[in-house]
């Protein structure tokens, strides 16, 4: 058992007679950020909703700090620390800034009157549309809800699904920036999904990349953005 945090051993997922993961092994410590990378149809999103409980593996074990995830309900996954925010945020649009934070903070193990506060001190731009209905919101600011939401159930470990999907370079480097600092400040583990694998690379510790539902490599960052022939195969650049 290594320092606890997320350890994904041997997981197949499919979907009916689709096989979407083959025997998917990582490990994401606390306070670091892991980036799983691939193309279209690697088995991103599947990696991320296994995880999460979402969809059930065929095969092998997920455990948080040494708890076992598989067995167990969704929202029981959420709140002994597993946050996730899927592709596009899940934000609701209808409801406020506010309303979504609320919600989020329904799945924290123990409530904090406190919680939205910070996430409005950590996204400044969020505080002063806090009454705004989310769909107000520019593609930015939505993540950054989404992140923030995510957030207000204090996860332990924070799975995100291509966040800078559609987002300005400038917003997608300050979203970078933040998962830095939940992860130096915090101690946040964080698996961080991107196809924008050169801004996930430039903040990760450590990169998975996958193809066709394996896993091809697992190194450190820097070692997966120095070679150039994994890159040119699998990362597109
Ligand atoms: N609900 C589903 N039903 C059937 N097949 C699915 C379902 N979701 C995903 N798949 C298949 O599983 C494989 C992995 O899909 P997944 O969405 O995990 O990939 P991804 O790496 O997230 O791709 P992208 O970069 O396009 O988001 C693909 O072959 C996909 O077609
Ligand atoms: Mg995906």
């Amino acid at each position: 058992m290594p320092d606890g945090g997320l350890d994904v051993k041997g997981v197949t997922t499919s979907y009916g007679a689709v096989r979407a993961l083959e025997d998917v092994s990582l490990h994401a410590a606390p306070a670091t950020i892991t980036a799983v990378l691939g193309a279209n149809g690697a088995g991103k999103t599947t990696l991320l909703r296994t995880i999460s409980g979402l969809v059930r593996p065929d095969r092998g074990t997920i455990t948080l700090d040494g708890t076992e995830l598989t067995v167990l309900p969704v929202e029981v996954v959420a709140r002994l620390g597993v946050g996730h925010v899927p592709e596009g945020g899940g934000v609701i649009r209808e409801l406020t800034v506010e309303d979504n934070l609320r919600l989020g903070g329904f799945l924290a193990a123990d409530r904090d009157r406190n919680a939205a506060s910070e996430i409005y001190e950590m996204f400044p731009p969020l505080a002063s549309r806090r009454r705004q209905p989310a769909f107000t919101l520019s593609g930015g600011e939505r993540q950054m809800l989404a992140i923030g939401r995510a957030l207000m159930a204090k996860p332990r470990i924070l799975l995100l699904d291509e966040p800078s999907l559609g987002l300005a370079p400038l917003i997608v480097a300050q979203i970078m920036s933040l998962l830095q600092r939940l992860r130096d400040e915090r101690g946040l583990g964080v698996v961080l999904v991107e196809q924008n694998a050169r801004s996930a690379l430039s903040v990760a510790d450590t990169a998975v990349v996958l193809n066709l539902g394996r896993v091809v490599k697992t190194d450190a960052a820097a070692a997966v953005a120095a070679d150039e022939g994994l890159r040119h195969a699998y990362l597109g650049f």
